[in-house]
């Protein structure tokens, strides 16, 4: 790659897409090519053959995606399922048939069989059930992993999927029913200082464990992926380290700088114990985290603060 590879981000105004197009713009790119889904509908096949034989992108980068939480997984099963699909198909597709040099699928950790060993390893893939409050999502990502793995194994193309961990920083979604654990705290705890330190009711007992990597961390990844050629198909992105949910909340409380109670309510599910990434693949190839917790929620709170008023907010 140099300065003038084309590079097509799909989903370049998400939290993952606009982080990595931060990144290569920064580091010189100056053929970064974009399209809204509104300029261009990732689930028209016809449209994305069309823009693929006329741009002709060098790079594809697919961070682009139906994303959500449990909830809108519970209630959107087909959604999930079916465009993401779509998506995730239309795009290799099209990139394989227009002799893209490299592409990135992303997926996410959910991938992994509900009861595999911990840390999680790429191996874990296939070898049991899935969560099924995720499934749908699970599947079509599992689906796009071994694309990219049949392009690599047939045609030698040097594609990779990266799959990171729990995700937060700039752009999240901080909508109360649809956003991730990390930024529902973050605004819970903020709405609760606002209102006068009201206490925060906070899902089950707080002793799960979790795995959270900064979103810069991730374009990072993706960078280093693309930079030169990766010797396995899939990779984990993520620390290796976990907290649990209560430490993660005490933090919030504290970076926020909220002063009341939190009220655990341990009528509510806790979900999967323990979820966490076995990273030493791509530590063998040379990648590493480099934002720590504490500062990198430090940091996605400022920008919060600045952006309060145009936050992302996706409603069901
Ligand atoms: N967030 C996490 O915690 C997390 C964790 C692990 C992995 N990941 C992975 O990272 C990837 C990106 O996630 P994200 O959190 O950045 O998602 P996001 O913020 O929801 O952004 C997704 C992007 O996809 C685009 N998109 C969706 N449907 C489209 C369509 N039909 N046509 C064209 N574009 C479409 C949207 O484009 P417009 O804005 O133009 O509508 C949006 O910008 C996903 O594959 C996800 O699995 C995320």
């Amino acid at each position: 790659m140099d300065n003038s590879t084309k590079i097509y981000i799909a989903g370049h105004r998400g939290m993952v897409g606009s982080t990595v197009k931060r990144l290569f713009e920064e580091k010189g790119f100056n053929k970064i090519i974009c399209r809204t889904s509104s300029e261009l509908d990732l689930r028209n096949q016809l449209a994305v053959n069309k823009f693929f034989a006329t741009v002709k992108p060098d790079v594809v980068i697919d961070a682009a995606a139906r994303v959500g939480g449990i909830l809108a997984n519970r209630d959107y099963p087909w959604q999930f399922l079916y465009e993401n699909l779509e998506i995730q198909n239309n795009l290799i597709s099209a990139a394989h048939e227009n002799d893209v040099e490299k592409l990135i699928f992303l997926g996410s950790s959910c991938i992994y069989p509900k009861l595999a060993e911990q840390p999680l390893k790429e191996d874990a893939l296939l070898t049991g059930p899935l969560e099924p409050t995720n499934q749908w999502y699970a599947i079509a990502k599992i689906a796009g992993v071994k694309m990219v793995e049949a392009l690599r194994n047939q045609y030698n193309r040097d594609y990779v999927s990266l799959m990171p961990t729990n995700l937060y920083g700039p752009n999240d979604n901080f909508d109360l029913e649809t956003s991730h654990v990390l930024p529902a705290m973050i605004r819970k705890f903020h709405d609760a200082k606002e209102a006068g330190h009201t206490p925060v009711p906070l899902w089950g007992s707080g002793s799960p464990m979790r795995e959270f990597l900064h979103v810069d961390d991730v374009a990072s990844a993706v960078y280093f992926a693309l930079d030169r050629k990766m010797n396995y198909d899939l990779y984990n992105v993520g620390t290796g380290k976990d907290i649990t949910i209560k430490e993660l909340a005490l933090t919030i409380q504290r970076i926020v700088g909220h002063q009341g109670e939190i009220e655990w309510d341990t009528t509510k599910p806790d979900g999967t114990p323990r979820k966490l990434m076995d990273v030493s693949r791509m530590k063998e190839e040379g990648w590493e985290y480099t934002i720590e917790l504490e500062e990198g929620i430090q940091s996605t709170y400022e920008w919060f603060l600045e952006n309060i008023e145009n936050i992302k907010e996706v409603k069901l």
